[in-house]
């Protein structure tokens, strides 16, 4: 299990607390606009329960966010393996989610290079890959500014998104080659 921390930030394992402001997080239609709209409840206990069994066999996951100046929960961010199969995987993502009034802040940005050094130094991983439906521009701005290198020719349509979504199919992969490794 594993804590990561920057000058403003804490990212540490998921506990129970955090469904509560997990939940919030994930009424917001905006902040969910790429995921097909906000979640219930139901799924989003079944998800943090499921990422709970997830970082205990992985050490770490998607993760929750605190803002350290105040304790507050601001989102989440991590590693995890991709769960599902494409022509890129077996491969180790970095994602994010982060409450709507924290954007532009560039706390995904902080703690983003925190996982990087996390997932190349102490996990000596390859490779790190990031997607996102192909016009989620603020996201695709984060890979870009974590220095994430994008092929047309990897992109791919994601079998997860439901048909009656054909918008959020298309999704763009970019990619982080560990630079440690020769
Ligand atoms: C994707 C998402 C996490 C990006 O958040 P973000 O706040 O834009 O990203 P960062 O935290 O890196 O912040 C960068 C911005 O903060 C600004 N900034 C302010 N202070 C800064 C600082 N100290 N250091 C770096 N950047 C700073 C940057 O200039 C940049 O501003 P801009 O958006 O005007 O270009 C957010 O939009 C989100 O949660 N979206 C919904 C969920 C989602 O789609 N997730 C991704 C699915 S693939």
């Amino acid at each position: 299990m594993t804590t990561l921390e920057t000058p403003r930030l804490i990212s540490r394992p998921w506990t129970e607390a955090d469904i509560e402001p997990f939940f919030a997080l994930c009424s917001d239609p905006e902040v969910m606009h790429y995921f097909g709209g906000p979640q219930s409840r139901e799924k989003v206990e079944a998800t943090v329960g499921r990422v709970i069994e997830l970082q205990v066999d992985f050490g770490v996951w998607l993760q929750p966010l605190i803002l350290k100046e105040t304790g507050e929960f601001i989102g989440m961010a991590g590693i995890a393996q991709v769960m599902f199969e494409e022509h890129f995987t077996p491969a180790v993502e970095i994602g994010w989610r982060l409450a709507r009034r924290h954007w532009g802040k560039g706390y995904i940005t902080e703690i983003g290079r925190a996982f990087i050094d996390y997932a190349f130094t102490k996990r000596e991983f390859d490779e790190l890959v990031s997607f996102a439906v192909h016009d989620n521009l603020r996201s695709i701005a984060v890979m870009q500014r974590l220095g994430f290198t994008h092929n047309p020719a990897d992109d791919f349509d994601h079998k997860s998104v439901p048909d009656d979504l054909p918008h959020l199919k298309r999704h763009v992969l970019y990619r982080l080659n560990n630079p440690r490794l020769g």
